[in-house]
């Protein structure tokens, strides 16, 4: 039971009295007692493999913003550092694998993870969130979100073994050796749709494949190794977990050029960048599935005022029309003011409201 289902409602495409919204990386960096909470886990990492940690940090926002929606505290890189790729953050650089995969022999090693015991840490917070959500009946005060990368974009930190700017290793072995990337997609295809399915039986009701890195590729590598086992590791959760009905949400960033084939991969929501404009968006994906985005993060640190403008239009791109989330168009900035952010949240909800009740009043056509 839920007090606040708007947003799985919306993911359904059925009509809501408002439009929900939740951000990308809400639990973060712009928040102080984020940083608070991180400081007493000690690193990241600690932060992200301890329930009781990442409990705290994922109802944080959701103490302060009206959100209608929790999304799971934790990283996509879980499951590259289960199979023993050995993941450490640095501050400042980001990620790094001490153990890349580079050649046919590191390949040959890999292993897809046992989700139990190596990702329990997950499954655990995952249950503990929803008793945190719940009041005493039960009730839980919002959805909860639960996520992992796509094959590819863990593919990508996989062999290059962290943050990079040009895809140096994975695109030269795609080129060169491309059953050998497939090698590594297809490992990653079982290892993510086990780690979906996990997820989905410790209790999360939605669930998001991050392809973050997917708009790098050429538009026939695209559909190869990146669409393509989307698509397969949505078949395999369908296929598994056939009664729950999840829905999923596919976010390819930089994928706005691809929205028809996206649309096509099973899932039930697509999230899409700022370069997208959501009225042609809509149009292109047709009735079948919800949309959620689309703010640039960037407008967060212009003035209220600005803010507000630019999640009107954001909404009036989208139009009255059911199946919008909204959301920002990437992770939130850790320079953002979170004042801000309770501006633009405050914002979706009440023009979202008054567009619903001006469009159904003139057009009884949209509030169907
Ligand atoms: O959205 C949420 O609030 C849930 C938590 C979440 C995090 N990472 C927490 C995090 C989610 C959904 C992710 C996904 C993730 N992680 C992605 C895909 C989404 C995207 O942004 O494209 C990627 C590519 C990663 C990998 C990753 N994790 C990188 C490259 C970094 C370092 C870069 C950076 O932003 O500093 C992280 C670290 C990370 N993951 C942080 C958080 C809050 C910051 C770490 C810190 O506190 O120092």
């Amino acid at each position: 039971m839920l007090a606040n289902d708007t947003f799985l409602r919306a993911l359904k495409r059925a009509p809501t009295d408002y439009t929900p919204v939740w951000i990308m990386r809400q639990a973060g960096r712009y928040l102080p007692e984020y940083n608070e909470t991180r400081a007493r886990a000690g690193h990241f990492l600690a932060l992200m493999k301890n329930p009781d940690y990442a409990t705290e940090v994922t109802l944080q926002p959701l103490a302060r913003f009206p959100l209608d929606a929790a999304i799971l505290f934790s990283d996509i890189l879980t499951v590259p550092d289960a199979m023993g790729l050995g993941l450490t953050f640095n501050a400042g650089s980001g990620p790094r694998f001490a153990h890349p995969v580079r050649d046919e022999a590191d390949i040959a090693r890999l292993k897809a993870p046992m989700i139990d015991p190596a990702l329990r840490y997950v499954t655990d917070a995952i249950r503990q969130i929803r008793q945190a959500l719940s009041d005493a009946k039960g009730v839980q005060r919002a959805p909860l979100i639960g996520f992992s990368g796509s094959p590819w974009t863990l593919a990508c930190y996989m062999v290059e073994g962290g943050r990079c700017d040009d895809f140096r290793w994975i695109k030269s072995m795609l080129y060169a050796r491309p059953d050998l990337v497939q090698r590594i997609l297809d490992l990653n295809t079982r290892a993510v749709a086990d780690y979906l399915n996990a997820q989905i039986d410790a209790g999360v009701h939605a669930l998001m494949i991050f392809d973050t890195w997917g708009g790098v590729l050429a538009h026939r590598a695209f559909q190869r190794f990146s669409l393509a086992p989307i698509a397969r590791v949505i078949a395999r959760v369908r296929a598994s977990r056939a009664d729950a009905h999840i829905p999923i949400i596919v976010f390819t960033k930089g994928g706005g050029l691809w929205l028809e084939a996206l649309a096509a991969s099973g899932a039930d929501a697509l999230g899409v960048d700022w370069t997208v404009d959501l009225t042609a968006a809509r149009q292109r994906i047709g009735k079948q599935l919800a949309l959620q985005g689309n703010l640039d993060p960037a407008v967060l640190l212009a003035p209220p005022d600005i803010i507000r403008t630019e999640v009107r239009a954001a909404l009036d791109a989208y139009g009255p029309h059911p199946g919008h989330i909204f959301n920002l168009g990437h992770g939130i900035l850790p320079c953002t003011p979170p004042h801000h952010v309770a501006e633009m949240v405050e914002e979706v909800h009440t023009y979202s409201r008054a567009l619903r009740q001006r469009t159904s009043e003139s057009d009884p056509f949209y509030s169907a």
